[in-house]
């Protein structure tokens, strides 16, 4: 058995000093990455295809051999002990890749024996049914579906109960089902005190799950932040008023920064910001003026708009702080 490290709740379970992964002595893929992921919080960890995150992943979980820079894993610097922390480490990895020839129980059998555990049955059963494969135990894993391999990945990652799993873009092409129940499942580990690194380009997912958000780009962390913050800060909310005729001028009380008026003069859209005029106060000053109001709708921005805000370098995204 394993000998569980003892938990430090203030101390980081991970923590990433100027990570840089160069492959083949050219590309560089990870630069300089400052990281500190907290026990229990599900952090997201976004950018898009190439930007680094699989690299990262795979640094930590010693797949990927880093050029430079310190990991600390539950405390411990992984140049000095590589094994011993990794034995609490989990990953769903983004490419499919288990052995076909053995069952669905076998092979977390062997997962749970590869993390020097017990043949431990109890565990296996729950897993399996927490991921809705219990009726596929004694299948072997080439006769599964696309979906259920991608749900015994997750087994396997979680079989032998990591403190932290690292779920790389765990929901790529499967059903609306699986991925709401691997949310509750996700949710459920975390309140358990398990920490999870989660990457996904459905950023709903990360809307959804995350208590933090890093976002990364061409190899290099370009933000990190509590995921509410963010949606504060960058999120705007859209209003967008319909005319039954076409205005022209608006009116004094209502000429207030973030309004456009469409040139057609049907329509007006107000992006309204923290520490902008409230969006109420502009529809009173249309009713008021007697302004021929015929539809209002309103629209808040997510995480995608963000995102994409981010990566684009739009200046008011500027980081507020990436560690
Ligand atoms: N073994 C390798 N040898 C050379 N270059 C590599 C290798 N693995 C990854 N790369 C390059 O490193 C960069 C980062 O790749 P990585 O897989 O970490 O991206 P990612 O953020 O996970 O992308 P995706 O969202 O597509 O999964 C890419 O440009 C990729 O081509
Ligand atoms: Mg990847």
């Amino acid at each position: 058995m394993v000998e569980a490290l003892p938990i430090m709740s203030s101390s980081p379970v991970l923590e990433l000093r100027g990570l840089t992964k160069v492959y083949d002595g050219k590309f560089t893929a990870l630069s300089d990455v400052d990281l500190s992921i907290q026990p229990g919080e599900i952090f997201a960890l976004l950018g898009p295809n190439g930007a680094g995150k699989t690299t990262l992943i795979g640094s930590v979980c010693g797949l990927v051999n880093k050029t430079r820079g310190k990991m600390l894993l539950f405390g411990k610097d992984l140049d000095e002990d590589p094994v011993g922390p990794r034995h609490q480490v989990g990953l769903v990895p983004q490419e499919i890749n288990f052995d076909p020839f053995f069952t669905v129980a076998e092979s977390l059998y062997i997962q749970q024996g590869y993390y020097g555990q017990r043949k431990d049955e109890a565990r296996v059963k729950e897993v399996l049914t927490a991921l809705n494969l219990h009726t596929k135990a004694d299948a072997l894993t080439r006769a599964l579906s696309g979906g259920m391999k991608r749900r015994l990945l997750i087994a396997k990652a979680l079989v032998h109960r990591p403190r932290l799993v690292f779920l790389d873009e765990p929901t790529a092409g499967v059903d609306v089902e699986l991925r709401r129940d691997l949310w509750t499942y996700v949710r459920k580990l975390a309140a358990e005190g398990t920490t999870i690194v989660l990457t996904t380009h459905y950023l709903e997912e990360a809307e959804e799950l995350a208590d933090r958000v890093g976002v990364i780009n061409e190899g290099r962390l370009l933000l990190v932040e509590e995921k509410h913050a963010l949606l504060r800060r960058l999120g705007e909310k859209r209003l967008v008023v319909t005319f039954t005729q076409p205005v022209t001028t608006l009116p004094e009380a209502a000429r207030i920064p973030g309004i456009t008026l469409a040139e057609d003069g049907l329509s007006l859209v107000y992006a309204e910001r923290e520490g902008c005029a409230p969006a109420g106060d502009l529809l009173r000053a249309l009713y008021t003026q007697g302004l021929p109001v015929c539809d209002v709708e309103t629209r808040h921005s997510r995480l995608e708009d963000i995102l994409i805000d981010i990566l684009r370098g739009k200046p008011s995204s500027a980081p507020s702080s990436a560690a």
